[in-house]
């Protein structure tokens, strides 16, 4: 039988470090590095340019990424089409596919989530904040994750759109009354004031990039993301 996602991560709630706002040219050491101190999801943010006003990698670098880390590898693909393209993702050693919702003709989405669970990946749906989260509920027994934005795609270092915090309650909601497995993601915006509310509206993995990689210490920063997601020991970080 196939493992569930919670199987495989445990505890929840844990960080997720979005590599996005990283050094990428020194990649490899980034990764040991985060590896070192614990750090056991990394999230990769895929653009094409077309989905996204922005470009950032592919498949070329996943593959030379998985060598240098045994972590548990997230694509977060914000590519339109995803379909299309999906194949070249299936041999990178890429453990779980996060695909948009809005990227692709509804009609396509089970096929897509088919195809990437027969391949032993686990699959992903992503959100965006204008998005009703209601659109994605016939999904969400055959999904092992939903990834809610909580900014718009495209960028790091945006502010949170707090509105988004509501649709993680919604969510946790819809989860509990339907006796669901899929485990809840946010991404975009988490700093260490806002953290605690993120992951007390329930979600479970929290991405953060920037508020990590845009301090002159991103490993002291690390350090300081997973004690806040491991121990929801807010309070003090908060007073500073
Ligand atoms: C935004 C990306 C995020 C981002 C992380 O399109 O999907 O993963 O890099 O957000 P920040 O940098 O705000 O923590
Ligand atoms: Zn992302």
């Amino acid at each position: 039988m196939r493992n569930s996602l919670k199987d495989i991560i445990r505890p929840l709630p844990a960080l997720a470090v979005s590599l996005l706002n990283s050094d990428l040219a020194d990649l490899a050491s980034v990764v040991k590095k985060l590896e070192r101190i614990g750090i056991k999801i990394l999230h990769l943010d895929v653009m094409d340019g077309h989905f996204v006003p922005n470009l950032t990698f592919g498949p070329p670098l996943i593959k030379c990424l998985r060598k240098h880390t045994n972590a548990f590898l997230t694509a977060h693909l914000m590519i339109e089409n995803p379909q299309d393209y999906i194949s070249q993702y299936m041999d990178l050693g890429i453990n779980l596919i996060i695909f948009h919702y809005e990227s692709l003709h509804k009609k396509m989405i089970n096929k897509l989530i088919n195809k990437i669970k027969k391949s032993q990946i686990f699959c992903g749906i992503s959100v965006n904040p204008e998005t009703d989260i209601k659109n994605i509920f016939s999904f969400l027994e055959m999904i092992d994750l939903v990834l809610i934005m909580t900014v718009n795609p495209g960028f790091g270092g945006q502010r949170i759109i707090k509105k988004c915090i509501n649709k993680i309650k919604a969510l946790k909601d819809y989860k509990i009354k339907n006796n669901l497995d899929f485990v809840i993601s946010c991404d975009g915006g988490i700093n260490e004031y806002n953290i605690n509310k993120v992951l007390t509206s329930g979600c479970e993995i929290p991405v953060v990039g920037n508020a990590i990689f845009g301090s002159s210490d991103y490993i002291k920063k690390v350090k300081i993301f997973k004690e806040l997601t491991n121990s929801l020991k807010f309070h003090r970080y908060l007073k500073k």
